[in-house]
């Protein structure tokens, strides 16, 4: 059978924008030029934001703390819900101001919201400020934007309207030197039906295990302790270009990785969580007893409805079985509250299956209406004071059930990968659990970047307190 592969962008055309990188970068020379990327939404965001800011340094930019001491301002969006779109607009009329003193400062408008046509028509419009605007599909063509732009001053906006590529080989700035985000795939081929991310994001494409590997063992060389594998739904990794590779295969190669201590991976879809990749969560020594499983509703009518193709019963049949074969898993979630046509018998199975898995923590959201999603059409929209009700019910038996969880945890000892001293008391170390708690205690500097054992001694709402042993 001939073998379906992924488009990947070749290796000349990653070359041309290497050329282009250098030209900034002799353009720059000697000022010494600022950038700031300001990163809205998911950790796919925050990734793609990653290699942004990894051009912009080849280029020759250094970090800007803030806004105002910048040359070059990316937006790296978010339009997953309304009110995100809503807040990163406010924010880019804000810097008219500081397009009026400085002529030369460059504004680039890219990610999600640049990827929807009506958003770009809008930002040529009424968005004056804005200098490029750039979509996901083509990241890589950044430099190539930004040279245009500081050659000619004129307004350039490339936003390709295709099923999405592979990019390799970008430089990525990565915020610190313990974990890493790694991306395995992109794109979603789900469509459920709230969601604008399909459209955004293109078809899954699945990177080549080699690459992904290959990054894995430079991080390890570079002392990375952690990676957390990305994708929108990372248990169907591979199945778009028949190498061979699964995802539970994936993980038992990273899991030989040498210096790689902790293995993480979001998000992953309840229907594509195979018998396979739990075996593969137990038998891997460094996979974490943490995962992410967003359940969206318990009402199996509304799952229906939301196009997420399992039940109620089916969701908490996988927890259990996950469960018997990772005993101390942690698991969270992402949950919708007010959904077209959800009731309060809905909601109340939504509750139940809170209570019935004890998740230690859910990211809830309130249904946001997404032109262009088969939602946005449904009857039965929902009242804003209803969804509001639902979402602090919600939140209410969350916290109560956060709190049960990590009483449990006082007095047992827990391995703590250390991160950092705390932001708000220096004497203070930070660190995770393997279930990906913070934990908090008294510990020396020289610590960080080590896993240690930790004995838990209280518990605070969103952080557990603990005592070196
Ligand atoms: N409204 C509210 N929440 C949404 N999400 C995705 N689309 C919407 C929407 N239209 C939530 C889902 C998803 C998380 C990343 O964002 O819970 O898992
Ligand atoms: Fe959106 Fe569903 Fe894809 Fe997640 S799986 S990105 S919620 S369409």
């Amino acid at each position: 059978m001939e073998r379906k592969k992924n488009i990947k962008v070749s290796e000349e055309e990653i070359g041309i924008q290497g050329s282009y990188m250098k030209q900034v970068k002799s353009l720059n020379t000697p000022d010494e030029k600022k950038f700031i990327v300001q990163t809205f939404g998911c950790q796919m965001s925050e990734s793609d934001g990653e290699r942004m800011a990894g051009m912009l340094a080849e280029m020759g930019y250094a970090p800007a703390e803030q806004v105002e001491e910048a040359d070059v301002i990316v937006f790296n969006t978010c339009c997953v819900r309304e009110h995100a779109e809503k807040k990163i607009l406010s924010r880019l009329g804000q810097l008219k101001q500081l397009k009026e003193k400085n002529r030369e400062l460059v504004i680039a408008f890219g990610g999600c919201m640049a990827q929807q046509p009506h958003v770009v028509d809008k930002i040529k419009k009424s968005y004056r400020n804005v200098d490029i605007i750039f979509g996901t599909h083509n990241i890589h063509v950044f430099p190539e934007l930004l040279y245009r732009v500081i050659t000619g001053h004129k307004l350039v906006a490339e936003v390709p309207d295709i099923e999405g590529v592979v990019v390799e080989g970008l430089p990525v700035m990565r915020k610190e030197g313990l974990k890493a985000w790694v991306n395995i795939m992109y794109g979603c081929n789900n469509f459920c039906s709230y969601c604008i991310v399909p459209y955004v994001r293109g078809r899954e494409r699945s990177r080549d295990p080699e690459d992904i590997l290959k990054e894995i063992r430079q991080l390890a060389e570079e002392g990375y302790k952690e990676v957390t594998l990305l994708g929108q739904n990372v248990n169907s990794y591979g199945l778009d270009v028949e190498s061979g590779m699964t995802f539970a295969g994936l993980l038992r190669e990273v899991n030989s990785i040498d210096g790689i201590e902790r293995i993480r991976f979001m998000t992953s879809h309840p229907k594509d969580f195979s018998d396979d990749l739990i075996n593969a969560a137990a038998e891997c020594g460094k996979v974490c007893e943490h995962i992410h499983i967003p359940f969206q509703s318990g009402s199996t009518r509304i799952l229906e409805k939301m196009n997420r193709r399992y039940t109620k019963e089916q969701y908490l049949g996988l927890i259990q079985k996950i469960r018997k074969a990772v005993p101390e898993v942690s698991f969270t979630t992402d949950i919708i509250v007010g959904f077209p046509g959800e009731t309060e018998e809905d909601f109340l199975d939504t509750l139940d299956v809170i209570e019935k898995v004890g998740f230690d923590l859910v990211y809830t959201f309130i249904y946001s209406k997404r032109t262009g999603t088969p939602a946005a059409e449904m009857p039965g929209q929902v009242e804003d004071s209803i969804k509001k009700d639902r979402f602090d019910r919600l939140l209410n038996l969350v916290y109560k059930i956060v709190e049960e969880n990590n009483h449990t945890m006082i007095g047992k000892i827990e391995e703590v990968l250390v991160e950092s001293k705390s932001r708000n008391n220096p004497k203070i170390l930070t660190g995770r659990t393997r279930t990906n708690k913070i934990v908090n205690f008294a510990g020396d500097e020289s610590l960080i970047g080590r896993s240690i054992d930790v004995k838990i001694v209280s518990q605070h709402k969103w952080y557990l307190a603990g005592e070196l042993l």
